[in-house]
């Protein structure tokens, strides 16, 4: 095989080379299998590209035309499977490219006219996962509507609250569930944050140093909606900068991790309260499975797997943040290691956003299981003790009293609303009549009414609140 040919049938890139790729090397460089997925942001790049270099002067008004018709093309037969990916070209954009010559010619050739592949995949990435930022925003919106609305039904279910998984003292069902609205509402926070990064252009960085092309990057921003609040063109600023970090996927991915992190305790508290041990909820059939060998046995299987991949997108971070640790400037080929990872916590999220707000809706709630469990463990104690002092009890003093007629009542195995009046009184005179309403759950919870407290009153204050902010 002359060389010329070796150029044509296995090497996208150069005649430098003279002898080609062996099979193993060339799987093992070639990123075309997960990186086809980027199609769609690739061709957004190249049409913005072309339509500056167009405007500059730097490729003809028909090159543009005929970049944008082939383009056109490739879009239709990739929609419609027909698009052949082929390996020997490597990665997304050398595959487009060459699809792009055969069909218009010198015009495919002059896109590539002051870009590197090297600033492509930077922006490439950066388009695909603003817009993934954009759906999971979306879905983190619904899934805090679904918690706020079964929040709202439940503010007056009493459940223990536990603190080292020990009794401590009731709460209310909707109060605890307004806490993970709280956590994905952070979570929402975070991704807007990120957005704010990752939306940012590198093209016109090139290779490394720029190009000596006359481009307006600007112009490219604006097309590509990389635009800040006010309809600021965002550029990266620095062309070395702009093709080597990928500090924007670190810091989605983190993101993304520590949302699993909020569905994984969620999922774990589900699967406590669906155990019989505490029988607080049941879940819809549809997100459980049944036993081969145990005729009896439905499963939680959903949030088991939520907490489970977990350790996906955690690793993932974990992945990604080592990829980036050792790699001097600029660009090093270690970055297209980035992609499987960040797809992966992608699509890990995303799924588990959409199944948790079906999963949520359809909670089923057991209200006197969960009274029941909170009458046991004396999770009132703290409400006597705060009502010695109201009646003038240095609050150390109360808490002594009440550890007293706790012992006391365990070894009757009693609840100390079952003591009688003058019982109590043994451990303090000050006790009246009054104290069993203070050591009713409902009393308990009602008192609890500072701002973020768990009376249902102000449960449903903050149900309005997170209403208003989601609507
Ligand atoms: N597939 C590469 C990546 O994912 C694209 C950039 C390659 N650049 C290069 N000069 N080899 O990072």
């Amino acid at each position: 095989m002359s060389s010329n040919q070796l150029d044509k049938k296995s090497q996208a890139w150069s005649a430098l080379f003279s002898e080609p790729m062996s099979e193993l090397v060339q799987r093992y460089t070639a990123s075309v299998g997960f990186d086809q997925r980027l199609w769609k942001a690739d061709i957004a790049g190249s049409l913005a590209h072309a339509e500056m270099l167009a405007a500059q002067g730097i490729i003809g008004a028909d090159d543009r035309a005929a970049i944008e018709r082939g383009m056109a093309q490739i879009t239709q037969e990739i929609e419609a499977g027909r698009f052949e990916w082929k390996l020997e070209l490597e990665d997304v954009h050398l595959n487009l490219e060459a699809r792009l010559t055969a069909l218009v010619g010198d015009a495919g050739k002059r896109l590539h006219t002051g870009r590197s592949r090297n600033d492509q995949i930077a922006t490439d990435v950066r388009l695909w996962l603003r817009d993934e930022i954009h759906a999971i925003d979306a879905l983190l919106t619904e899934l805090q509507r679904a918690l706020v609305e079964v929040a709202d039904r439940n503010a007056e279910v009493i459940l223990p609250g536990f603190t080292h998984l020990q009794v401590a003292q009731p709460v209310s069902f909707g109060h605890h569930l307004l806490a993970y609205v709280e956590m994905f509402a952070r979570d929402a926070e975070r991704m807007n944050d990120v957005y704010r990064r990752t939306n940012r252009l590198p093209l016109g960085a090139a290779a490394l140093a720029g190009t000596s092309y006359p481009l307006d990057r600007e112009r490219v921003a604006r097309t590509l909606g990389m635009v800040d609040g006010e309809g600021k063109a965002c550029v990266c600023q620095n062309s070395l900068d702009a093709v080597s970090d990928r500090d924007f996927a670190i810091e989605f991915t983190a993101a993304a991790a520590l949302c699993m992190v909020h569905f994984s305790r969620l999922s774990e508290e589900l699967v406590l309260w669906m155990s019989q041990n505490f029988g607080f909820i049941d879940l819809a059939d549809r997100f459980c499975t049944g036993s081969s060998i145990m005729p009896q046995k439905k499963n939680p299987d959903v949030p088991e797997l939520a907490r489970g991949k977990t350790g996906r997108v955690v690793g993932h971070l974990m992945g990604l943040i080592t990829l980036m640790k050792g790699q001097p400037l600029a660009y090093n080929k270690d970055n297209q290691e980035d992609k499987e990872p960040l797809f992966d916590s992608v699509d890990t999220v995303k799924d588990t956003l959409r199944i948790f707000i079906e999963l949520v809706a359809g909670i089923s709630v057991k209200p006197e299981a969960m009274e029941r469990a909170a009458r046991l463990g004396y999770a009132t104690a703290t409400d006597l003790a705060d009502y010695l002092v109201k009646k003038g009890l240095p609050f150390r003093d109360a808490h002594e009293v009440v550890a007293h007629a706790v012992r006391f009542a365990i070894q009757r195995g009693l609840d100390l609303s079952g003591l009688p009046l003058d019982t109590l009184q043994s451990f303090n005179p000050d006790i009246a009549d009054d104290v069993y309403e203070v050591l009713s759950l409902r009393g308990s919870l009602n008192a609890r009414s500072v701002l973020g407290g768990t009376a249902p009153a102000q449960v449903r204050a903050q149900v309005a609140r997170h209403r208003a902010r989601l609507a």
